[in-house]
């Protein structure tokens, strides 16, 4: 009673910061979430903010890779309650997403994901188990073959640099913007191969369509998405950039089920012409909706298809000009080269990549050093498991950073303007991120057996 007195005489900041303070020491008394023993270190955390004050929320990968220096390449962040293990460097991210594929194999539970994929179905990125399994496979055989192996789809990349190529040359050589026509053309190859048909630059849907696409996968890598992740009950409530995700996922689902209405009205299922129809026949032939085909699924796959492939693909291009206008010297050699093998008046071909070496080695500096994707989709472990000598309890979420230090990217940039291109012997080092096949974690598009390289000089 007279405790209860005493505090009653207190103002009320007071009491709100004895309240605090015990709220405190009860958190820390009943923390369920201790470390076991041989976890990965990592910067001391806040009581149920964790990190979340340490994280540079524009550029969380630089804050992440100075973490890897001080800490090693297995280490841990807290994001409130959440830890998120990170890898990084080439040779543990190797361990954990290769020769550990199984034990990394399945996406964490994310609240963000759940919201915008309300339902039962998660797409191809975020399903795990068999569904991720038969997902991922239909989606490998079904680009293959509208697209990336055969030869229609290199007919159409082919057509889309024309249009591509004439809508700049209507800016009559004057400075202008180059993302929205990298943009435009990179989407509608994602078109072609998903919905079998492109679009003009000027229509009105695509160009809301893309911008919806722009703001969805800018927020999902942002510091936004791992916050309302970590809080979601607080976060819903909030406003804030991240209530975007939500408004643009909903506008593009919109878009994409008007497509697929438009493709049943003529589907012919002996002739399918896009992922639409051969997904829709699949779903006609298919009971088995547990592993996916059902129409909202493929809603989902479709939104997949364009958020890991147009963003990706844009920005790519869009370092690639950066680093060309920067690097001129490097520039002139793969305009040399591009003129020798292919010449001014034929368009390129897959066939032709053997003999353009130096064209590839630069392509695959440009990857490394843009970094689109610094910080991986997060993977989860299955179950109990060592990693790099330290003890990775299941369920726990696993980020990975490959980039290559920064300074090794200044050598492989001097190396580049110093090779002449008659330097022979050339030696490729494969110097990739493993390649992927439809029951191993990465990019759908890494299933392709010819890996990253880097051209060098061989031994004398
Ligand atoms: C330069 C372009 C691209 C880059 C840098 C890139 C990068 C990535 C990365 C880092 C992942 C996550 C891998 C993981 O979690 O382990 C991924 C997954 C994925 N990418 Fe790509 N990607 C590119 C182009 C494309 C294209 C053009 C498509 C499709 C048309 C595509 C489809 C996918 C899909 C569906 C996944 C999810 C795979 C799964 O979870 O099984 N990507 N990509």
């Amino acid at each position: 009673m007279q405790l209860r007195d005493l505090f009653l005489c207190l103002d009320i900041k007071e009491q709100l910061l004895i309240i605090f303070a015990g709220l405190l020491m009860v958190y820390f008394h009943f923390r369920k979430d201790k470390d076991p023993p041989g976890f990965p270190p990592g910067p001391p955390a806040l009581p149920i903010l964790g990190n979340i004050f340490n994280i540079d929320a524009k550029q969380p990968h630089i804050y992440l890779t100075k973490l890897a220096d001080f800490y090693g390449n297995v280490f841990c962040i807290r994001l409130g309650r959440h830890k998120t293990v990170f890898v990084s460097g080439w040779k543990m991210v190797k361990e954990a997403l290769v020769t550990q594929a199984d034990n990394f194999v399945d996406r964490p539970y994310s609240p963000m994901v759940t919201r915008i994929y309300s339902g039962n179905s998660v797409g191809l990125f975020f399903s795990n188990g068999k569904v991720w399994r038969r997902q991922r496979r239909f989606a490998m055989t079904t680009l293959r073959t509208f697209g990336l192996a055969k030869e229609s789809t290199e007919q159409s990349i082919c057509d889309e640099s024309q249009h591509l190529k004439d809508a700049m040359e209507k800016e009559k050589g004057e400075p202008f913007d180059p993302v929205p026509f990298l943009n435009n053309a990179v989407s509608n190859i994602i078109c072609k191969i998903v919905f079998g048909r492109r679009f003009d630059y000027s229509d009105h849907n695509f160009q809301i369509m893309l911008s919806n696409l722009t703001e969805m996968a800018y927020l999902e890598g942002s510091i936004w998405a791992l916050l309302y992740d970590a809080f979601p009950g607080l976060m819903k409530r909030l406003p804030g950039p991240h209530n975007r995700i939500f408004s643009s996922s909903k506008s593009l689902v919109a878009s994409i089920r008007e497509e697929i209405e438009k493709h049943k009205l003529d589907l012919d299922p002996n002739n399918p012409r896009d992922y639409i129809d051969s997904f829709l026949t699949k779903e006609k032939h298919n009971r088995n909706s547990h592993l996916g085909f059902e129409e909202e699924n493929l809603v989902l796959c479709c939104l997949d298809l364009f958020l890991a492939g147009s963003e990706t693909t844009s920005k790519t291009l869009q370092w690639g000009l950066i680093y060309l206008i920067m690097n001129p010297q490097i520039q002139c050699k793969v305009q040399e080269e591009i003129d020798r093998v292919i010449g001014q008046t034929r368009q390129p071909t897959m066939a032709d990549k053997p003999n353009l070496p130096y064209t590839d080695a630069v392509i695959h500096e440009i990857q490394r050093m843009g970094n689109i994707v610094p910080l991986n989709g997060l993977r989860m472990a299955a179950k109990d498991t060592i990693l790099g000598g330290y003890f990775i309890p299941k369920d726990t979420c696993l980020g990975e950073l490959v980039l290559l230090s920064l300074s090794a990217s200044k050598l492989l940039i001097d190396f580049l303007q110093r090779i002449s291109l008659n330097d022979d012997p050339l030696v490729v080092f494969h110097a990739s991120p493993p390649t992927s096949s439809s029951q191993t974690p990465g990019c759908l598009l890494a299933s392709s057996p010819q890996t990253t390289s880097c051209v060098a000089p061989g031994p004398k």
